[in-house]
């Protein structure tokens, strides 16, 4: 028996910007469906969804893909109506996506600020857009938005992820308080130091001999001397997918060791 036998779950931003890498997508992505549930891997483009797809098959599980913008409403709905039709409906829907883009308040112009704006917050409000009728429709249903460590607390000049993530925690603490009464729970995740490819790249200033030193440095920082993978972000969103959080309604999780407890200048 597996936690989400039966349940549908459909995953936005389930690929990796690194083809071959581990990103939290992936890792959520295939651990849904070890438990049981079928998964619908969505991303910008079909390589990277099939590449979840294939390590889903591989294990003799059940996957769709889709290629779509998140910031696209009309690629969203396109993906939901090929859901409804295949499965008839929708338990879980995991909100991935997430631009980082490393300057600082000086160097941001509009662009950039509506592009992240557009795909990390309007993104997740799409998305829910359209499913939510479908989980009211069917009498409930699990939203996971990936948050970040960011939304609250500052890691260096990234003044549109960490209002966009911000944002994403207002989002699903006020969608929590709307649609508890349809039996619907939404709750966010706050990775801290994943060491995913785009967790990583931070380190790489362009000399690969120092991304080396700089992760070492980083570990040396952070409580128990060690950073997360995908799959500690895996399975905090399967716990909270499944009916053992049944109860847990308008969290932020931090899955981050600790990280967020420590103050700079705790010996
Ligand atoms: N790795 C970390 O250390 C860390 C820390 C905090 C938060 N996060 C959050 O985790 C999430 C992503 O992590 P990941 O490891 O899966 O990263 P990832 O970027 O490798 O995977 C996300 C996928 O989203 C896809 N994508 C990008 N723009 C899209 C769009 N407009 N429409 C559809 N798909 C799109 C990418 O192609 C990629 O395959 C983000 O929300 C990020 O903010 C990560």
């Amino acid at each position: 028996m597996g936690k989400l036998d039966g349940r549908v779950a459909l995953v936005f931003g389930a690929g990796s910007i690194k083809p071959g890498g581990l990103s939290n997508g992936k890792a959520a992505s295939v651990t849904y469906a070890r438990e049981g549930a079928k998964v619908v891997a969505v991303d910008l483009t079909l390589e990277a969804a099939e590449e979840t797809a294939s390590m889903i098959r591989e294990e003799g599980h059940e996957c769709m893909t889709c290629a779509a913008d998140v910031a696209n409403a009309q690629d969203i709905a396109t993906v939901v109506d090929k859901v409804i039709a295949s499965y008839g409906r929708i338990d879980i829907l995991h909100n991935n996506v997430g631009l980082l883009e490393f300057t600082t308040f000086e160097k941001t112009d509009e662009a950039q600020w509506d592009k992240v704006m557009a795909v990390n917050v309007k993104g997740m409000f799409l998305a829910s857009k359209a499913v939510l009728p479908h989980m009211v429709a069917q009498g409930g249903g699990v939203i996971t938005n990936i948050s970040a460590l960011a939304s609250v607390r500052y890691l260096g000049p990234v003044v549109t992820y960490m209002t966009s993530k911000a944002a994403v925690n207002g989002f699903t603490q006020s969608l929590a308080m709307e649609y508890a009464a349809h039996n619907i729970r939404c709750n966010a995740i706050l990775p801290g130091f994943i060491d995913t490819p785009v967790g990583l790249s931070v380190y790489d200033l362009g000399d690969p001999s120092t991304v080396e030193e700089r992760v070492a440095y980083r570990n040396s920082k952070l409580p128990g001397g060690k950073p997360g993978d995908a799959w500690d972000i895996a399975n905090a969103a399967l716990f909270l997918a499944s009916d053992e959080a049944r109860y847990i309604n308008g969290v932020l999780l931090p899955v981050d060791n600790g990280v967020m407890r420590l103050s700079p200048t705790a010996a």
